[in-house]
């Protein structure tokens, strides 16, 4: 296995000495807002933002262009063993890399998403990209986002977060969102894809979506994206 993170933010600010830098989870389903609080939260505090959603997306799309049975766990760790995912992170947007090529705009189709969902139901998946993930956090000063970040990958966090909404609130985020990329599709095909999704990441055996014990649960069903961020911020700081 040849596996390469790259962090690149040159421009992170600088903590005051005395400020501590802590590790900050925010784990929920999709919809809910994580992504876009995850990256301002990060870009406000100075700290590394980790989007692990695209690590998984990473992996469904090299499984997609390998024409192997998504379902079958053999034949994808040992397409893994040979794969290269890297990160690289500018100052607003984060690069995935799959053998050295940039795929970033090719993974938020519904069809790579379905497919990140199925491949992240695989043990073998899910400890490949483990290492990958832990290695980004070890010096703190970073938000985290997904499904397990609070219970598996960083059980240890300074500060959980579990976000939730809503689901029907979900479902028209994620419609509005699609419409400004090429993809346009219709309410029904994104309530059918997120649904199927939201079954999957809840229901899988291995670190499925539920909320640590000591995550802070925010329900953003009615909260701008402003308001839960200045939330986290105020928790954050208290903490400090
Ligand atoms: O966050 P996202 O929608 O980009 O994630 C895509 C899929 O990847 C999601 O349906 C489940 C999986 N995933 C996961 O199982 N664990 C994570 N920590 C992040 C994502």
């Amino acid at each position: 296995m040849s596996t390469i993170i790259r962090k690149g933010q040159e421009s992170r600010q600088r903590p005051e000495s005395h400020v501590c830098r802590l590790l900050i989870t925010i784990d929920g389903p999709a919809g809910v807002g994580k992504s876009t609080v995850a990256k301002k939260l990060a870009a406000r505090l100075g700290y590394t933002y980790l989007d692990t959603g695209a690590l998984y997306r990473g992996v469904a799309w090299k499984v997609r262009s390998s024409n192997i049975d998504p379902g079958n766990s053999d034949q994808v760790a040992e397409l893994l063993s040979t794969t290269k995912l890297e990160l690289a992170a500018h100052e607003h947007a984060l690069s995935v890399l799959v053998d050295a090529q940039d795929v970033t705009h090719e993974l938020r189709s519904l069809d790579v998403s379905q497919l990140a969902s199925t491949v992240a139901a695989l043990p073998q998946v899910r400890h490949w990209l483990l290492p990958i993930q832990r290695n980004f956090a070890t010096e703190g000063g970073i938000v985290v986002e997904g499904r397990d970040m609070g219970t598996k990958v960083f059980p240890e966090a300074d500060v959980k977060f579990f976000l939730d909404a809503d689901p029907e609130i979900r479902f028209s985020r994620r419609y509005r969102e699609l419409q400004t990329d090429d993809q346009r599709k219709n309410l029904d095909d994104v309530r059918r894809e997120m649904t199927l999704r939201d079954d999957r990441d809840r229901s899988r055996d291995v670190s499925p979506l539920i909320p640590a014990t000591d995550a802070m649960m925010i329900d953003t069903s009615n909260l701008s994206i402003d308001q839960v961020l200045d939330h986290l911020t105020e928790v954050v700081s208290a903490r400090q």
